[in-house]
């Protein structure tokens, strides 16, 4: 009851409405018909899904645009995402969905024996993780204490590896592993501090990746979106300002949204880039080539 009372009314609220707009999302979703199956035929192939919180999220949108397509998605999502996740696990077809945190070797060793038995071989890895804490992502970045630092790389660049290394051996050749950075890894963008740190680690990661699994011939890329309202993004501080920004700056004059990212996902899935690794692959409708 008194924790109850600490959790602000907006939030209660969005919660009690969440199953409902979920429900109705899967409805109109029934209803699309052709517009649900994309252009990409992926029958058959198997993902495994990192980085679920909520409807909002980049990896949501990916599992769910994967999954549209003929892809079967294993997600691992965290403990406390379960609330938001189960509901949108009825838009998915015979979906796996396990508790997984990328810092737990226990629950990371569970989930890909659940995979392994459950899908035998899986043909894409999706990584859409980041964290840092809220007071690293404000401010001076030489603020950051050592935990703080450890804490975001561990979380948003060593988990790709960690998660690689363990796919990879279950994967089929021509396999993909996608990976979501930020241009904050390249220039300096206020407030995103520690996170542009570890983005450019993770981009670092995916060159070295794609190197030592190309004999395989499974590919690794990342794309670089532009700002996207999430619960991640909510913890960015003016985070509305790198929004605002973002349109007034980028050639087309708008901001991009999860399904564009989606579909670049599709098609670093699809055989259509099979000749492309090592890559970070700008959707952020031009801005990353403006100079002023
Ligand atoms: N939203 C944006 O503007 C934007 C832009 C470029 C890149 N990205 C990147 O996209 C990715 C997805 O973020 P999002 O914006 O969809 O936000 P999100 O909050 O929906 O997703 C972040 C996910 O990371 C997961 N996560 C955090 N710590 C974890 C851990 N220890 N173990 C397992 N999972 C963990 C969270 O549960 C959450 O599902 C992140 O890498 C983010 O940096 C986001």
């Amino acid at each position: 009851m008194g924790a109850d009372k600490k959790i602000p009314l907006k939030f209660r609220i969005y919660m009690m409405m969440y199953p409902l707009r979920i429900f109705m999302k899967s409805l109109v979703n029934n209803f699309k018909g052709d517009e649900k199956m994309g252009n990409f035929n992926l029958n058959g192939k198997k993902a495994i899904v990192f980085g679920v919180a909520n409807d909002a999220s980049i990896a949501w949108n990916i599992a769910k645009k994967l999954n549209d397509n003929g892809v079967r998605i294993a997600l691992g999502y965290q403990e406390r995402a379960e609330q938001m996740v189960k509901p949108l696990l009825r838009m998915l077809n015979n979906p796996i969905a396990e508790k997984c945190d990328v810092v737990d070797d226990s629950l990371l060793d569970e989930f890909f024996k659940k995979v392994e038995r459950e899908f035998g071989k899986i043909d894409f890895l999706v990584h859409s993780i980041a964290f840092a804490k809220k007071e690293h992502l404000q401010g001076k970045f030489y603020d950051v204490n050592r935990r703080g630092y450890q804490v975001a790389q561990e979380v948003s660049s060593y988990s790709l590896v960690e998660l690689s290394r363990r796919a990879v051996p279950i994967m089929s050749k021509d396999g993909s592993i996608i990976t979501m950075t930020y241009y904050g890894s390249e220039k300096v963008a206020p407030n995103y501090n520690i996170m542009g740190i570890a983005k450019a680690a993770l981009e670092a990661c995916v060159r070295y990746l794609a190197n030592d699994f190309g004999e395989k011939g499974i590919r690794v890329n990342a794309i670089s979106a532009g700002p996207i309202k999430t619960l991640a993004a909510s913890g960015i501080s003016d985070f509305d300002k790198m929004l605002s920004h973002a349109k007034e700056k980028a050639p087309l004059k708008r901001n991009i949204d999860a399904e564009d990212v989606s579909n670049l996902a599709l098609f670093l899935c699809s055989g259509m880039s099979k000749n492309i690794t090592g890559q970070v692959i700008y959707v952020d409708a031009g801005y990353s080539i403006m100079a002023i």
